[in-house]
């Protein structure tokens, strides 16, 4: 085995703990991975309301964390828990007046309020006297960490020159902010040209401060240094591209197994797909739709945002729903932007009898989904990497995409699902027209797609071993080999 390391795992989200999207699905399941290669991984996050509240098997740390910031010492208090079915440490972050509101995201402080969870995160591995090997941090809402330590901390007694990793997760959110915020981190330094006068672009800061940097697909990690995809840091991209790389996401395979999921109406595995039809029926049920059995039940799991492709998608389900390829049913479960949510609820209210809108977040609702359903669609506009079309396919639902970012790397046409080129209604719509002709024609056909993407690997165990590698190297560049 490779030298046991040390690795301080800094994220927003932290499933089952706090999660809107994938980011959350990463930060609950990799450090587990990384465990099981022999690793002390440390996960830390911030306390949120549902912390604060009392979360089982969540206790307080005695005293508190005392955080230099820049206008001064801060306080704050410390949770400690295990990721559930393991033995990996959690910390919360609690600071009352920061944290503990109804959201995760979505306030004018967010810039502040995860700048002052990253400087305390770094601080609790002085109070546990444990210095990290590597810090590895998540999106924009981490990267105060890395630049603090590329920075302020240089020549910190208990955290200088430590190695940093920058895992890009969404380009999309950059966390911009006044200069204001280097005051209150305590930090003094010039502006990258990507920033605008008087703003910090912490993105930006990850991605130029880092040791090295990886995105969460390799197709993401080329489309990011071009213009198109790289929402005005391709330049810095291009910059660094010696050391940006492309990693792909694993599933959580004690959470997402269609073996063993609680939340199913039935169990089943590749080799026992008849089963399915009862998470179809209670889907049904749940729905309040026709208990058809042979027609294709159509589904969406998603955030409701601009990247996921919604415009392209309302036109689409809209022919869908009209019988332009047969009888069909849809089901959307999503929460987000309000234009999205109030077009699905008039999709549905239109399609009364074959369509079903949840505009609700729930994961237990979103299992039975992905094991009630025939088809998956996600056509993304962009997609770092995407799990639901990897959860999809676990569970036997086939998925229909559009060829981009991990997209394109997880989906093969015609062996695991359908993909699709141009961002275009047209485009989604053969493509969907030519899955449903596949299920509606050819079961047995069908059934081999299905099987192929229930079978094949998107367990954590290849990727966990590149993030090790990327440890290592980072390791390598600031100690010399
Ligand atoms: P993103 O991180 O961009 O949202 P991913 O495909 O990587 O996209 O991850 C989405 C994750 O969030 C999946 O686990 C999916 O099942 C889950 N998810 C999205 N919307 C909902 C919802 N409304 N209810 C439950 N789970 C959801
Ligand atoms: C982001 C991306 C998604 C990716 C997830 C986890 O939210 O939108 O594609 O799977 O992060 O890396």
């Amino acid at each position: 085995m490779a030298n046991k390391l040390n690795i301080l795992f800094l994220s927003a989200e932290v499933a089952p703990f706090a999660k809107t999207g994938g980011l959350g699905d990463v930060g609950g399941s990799l450090p587990k991975a990384l465990h099981q290669l022999g690793h002390d991984v440390r996960v830390v996050m911030p306390a949120y309301a549902n912390i604060e509240a009392g979360y089982p098997g969540v206790t307080p740390m005695p005293g508190h964390l005392t955080v230099p910031m820049g206008i001064g010492p801060l306080t704050a208090g410390v949770f400690q828990g295990q990721l559930p079915n393991s033995d990996v440490p959690i910390y919360f972050i609690a600071e009352q007046h920061l944290f503990n509101r109804p959201e995760i995201y979505g306030y004018h402080d967010d810039p502040y309020r995860f700048a002052f969870f990253s400087r305390a995160a770094l601080e609790l591995t002085v109070a546990l006297d444990w210095r990290p090997d590597i810090v590895h941090a998540h999106d924009w809402h981490t990267a105060p960490a890395i630049t603090w330590l590329a920075t302020a901390g240089k020549h910190h007694p208990h955290l200088h020159q430590m190695p940093t990793i920058f895992t890009i997760h969404n380009l999309a959110h950059q966390g911009r902010t006044s200069w204001d915020i280097f005051r209150y981190l305590g930090i003094v330094t010039h502006s990258l040209v990507e920033e605008g006068y008087g703003e910090v672009n912490f993105m930006a800061r990850g991605i130029y401060h880092a040791t090295l940097i990886n995105t969460v697909s390799p197709t993401y990690a080329i489309e990011i240094m071009s213009p198109e995809g790289g929402a005005g840091l391709d330049g810095l991209l291009r910059y660094r591209h010696y050391d940006l790389h492309g990693i792909l996401n694993g599933l959580d395979y004690d959470v997402w197994n269609p073996a063993t999921d609680t939340r199913l109406a039935s169990n089943y595995d590749a080799e026992h797909l008849e089963n399915r039809i009862h998470n179809r029926r209670a889907l049904q049920a749940r729905a309040n739709l026709p208990q058809q059995d042979g027609i294709p039940l159509v589904a969406m799991v998603s955030r409701l945002d601009w990247q996921k492709g919604l415009d392209i998608t309302g036109h689409v389900i809209h022919l869908l729903l009209n019988g332009f390829a047969g009888e069909a049913q849809f089901v959307l479960l999503g929460t987000g932007a309000a234009v999205y949510e109030e077009m699905f609820a008039q999709l549905a209210s239109y399609h009364r009898d074959k369509m079903t809108a949840f505009l609700d977040y729930n994961a237990g609702l979103s299992a039975l989904i992905y094991a009630g359903s025939d088809i998956f669609i996600m056509p993304s506009r962009f997609e770092p990497c995407g799990l639901g079309q990897l959860i999809a396919m676990r569970y036997g639902s086939v998925p229909v995409v559009r060829a981009t970012g991990g997209l394109a790397d997880t989906v093969h046409d015609g062996v695991t699902g359908f993909t699709f080129y141009e961002y275009s209604a047209d485009a989604f719509w053969h493509a969907l027209q030519r899955a449903i002709y596949v299920f509606n024609t050819d079961k047995e056909s069908w059934q081999i797609l299905q099987r192929n993407g229930m079978t094949a690997d998107f367990s954590w165990n290849r990727s966990a071993l590149s993030y090790q590698q990327l440890y290592e190297w980072a390791i390598a560049r600031v100690r010399g080999w």
